[in-house]
């Protein structure tokens, strides 16, 4: 089979060098990358670094290799586009259809999908013309990567970050195994729950789970790489954020209802992936509990935390939300999944069997999705990934 060919863009911002760790990531899948970097991207990371890394010559005027008309071949031949980082400039000039240099002729010669990840200071991104510049090209089919939230150049901090360059990949891998595919999501809100809430004891230990995020992840990941704007409920989690997704860290099932309970008030769909403690200690020590040798230790009382699948469901913020619950079972699978579904009253319960060294951590799933219609959809072992895609099917056919 021929690689896939992705053309790298990479345009005039101080986070080119990010892009380098980008080519990496493709040219190491098996990728043939094309570089097109900007007049001003060079100023930043020279044509050497750009040529040696992809194995490729590269030019940013359409006036080398003339006979070979570049400034067609490039776009008219690429599998995917992807500009990162995106200035404001090139933004503008693809939204308007500018072609003066390669990266622009590229762009309006491409029929591929083409991906923006923008980089850039907040005031520039949040500048009504960048935004209707983005809706613009949005509009079109692109998918256009929110920045992240964190240190810009120079002392300042704010929305502008361009995403870890392994995220940007993630959404590209996601892009090109879509294909032409119609971003199915797109308009929608959806808001995922990750992790594993942790309910403290005193100011150094808590109760948890064995739950990573990475089932949460992955569902956020593929919803944002199918048009969604997604909300992401993090609680404890260690992972990367995934390109493009609004995250809100939350440490204990109070402030994880708290923030799902918030974000699904404008929301096509929640999916509470996460694993919620059904108990909290009853009482909150203010300093750490002392052993005393010659006492036993005091027990543990617990009361029950709110039921916020449960609570989604019966109260849904919008008509015809789609709530999807997780259920982590160790035996019984699928005849407790059935009744936790009946109970809970979401729309689609994905039951899943779990243990000390299953599931938990793992980088692949199993599941069978029960649908409140009666459907079961069995996923087979295989990457969490695919399990999310199969969820966000049955949303995307749920939602119209
Ligand atoms: C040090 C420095 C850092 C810059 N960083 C950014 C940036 O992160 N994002 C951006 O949109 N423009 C940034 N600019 C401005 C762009 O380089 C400038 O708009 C340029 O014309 C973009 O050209 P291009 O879009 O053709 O690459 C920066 C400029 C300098 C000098």
């Amino acid at each position: 089979m021929d690689k896939p060919k992705v053309v790298l863009g990479v345009s005039g911002g101080i986070a080119a060098y990010k892009a380098c760790e980008l080519l990496r990531r493709f040219t190491e899948s098996g990728h043939e990358v094309r570089v097109v970097p900007t007049a001003s991207a060079l100023h930043f990371v020279g044509a050497a670094t750009w040529s040696a890394l992809s194995g490729n010559p590269v030019a940013t005027e359409v006036w080398d290799d003339v006979h070979e008309v570049p400034h067609v071949r490039i776009g008219q031949h690429a599998d995917l586009v992807v500009v990162a980082p995106a200035t404001a400039d090139i933004l503008a000039k693809a939204a308007h259809g500018l072609a003066d240099d390669l990266l622009t002729n590229t762009l309006l010669t491409a029929r591929c999908p083409v991906v923006f990840a923008p980089a850039m200071h907040t005031e520039m991104w949040e500048h009504p013309a960048t935004q209707e510049n983005v809706a613009t090209l949005r509009r079109r089919g692109a998918v256009v990567v929110e920045p992240a939230v964190g240190r810009l150049t120079g002392v300042d901090t704010g929305k502008g970050r361009l995403p870890d360059p392994g995220e940007i990949f993630e959404v590209c891998r996601r892009v090109l195994a879509r294909g032409a595919e119609e971003p199915d999501l797109e308009g929608r809100h959806v808001v995922v729950s990750a992790g594993g809430t942790r309910e403290p004891l005193d100011p150094v230990r808590f109760l948890g789970n064995r739950s990573s995020g990475k089932q949460g992840y992955a569902l956020a990941r593929t919803a944002a790489a199918r048009g969604a704007r997604v909300t992401l409920v993090a609680a404890n989690t260690a992972l990367p954020d995934p390109a493009g997704v609004d995250v809100v860290p939350v440490g204990t099932a109070v402030e994880l209802r708290e923030a799902v309970l918030r974000a699904a008030a404008d929301a096509d769909a929640v999916v509470m992936a996460a694993a919620v403690a059904d108990f909290r200690p009853a009482a909150y020590a203010a300093g750490k509990i002392k052993k005393k040798d010659d006492q036993e230790p005091e027990p543990i009382v617990l009361v029950r935390n709110p039921d916020i699948l449960a609570e989604l469901s019966a109260h849904r913020a919008r008509p015809g939300q789609v709530v999807v619950g997780f259920a982590a079972e160790t035996d019984d699978v699928l005849a407790n999944g059935r009744a936790k579904l009946k109970r809970k009253g979401c729309d689609f319960l994905v039951v899943n069997e779990v243990g000390e060294s299953k599931t938990f951590g793992a980088e692949e799933n199993e599941a069978v999705v029960l649908g409140a219609d009666g459907g079961e959809t069995p996923v087979p072992h295989g990457p969490k990934e695919e399990l999310a895609e199969t969820v966000w099917d049955l949303v995307a056919e749920r939602l119209g």
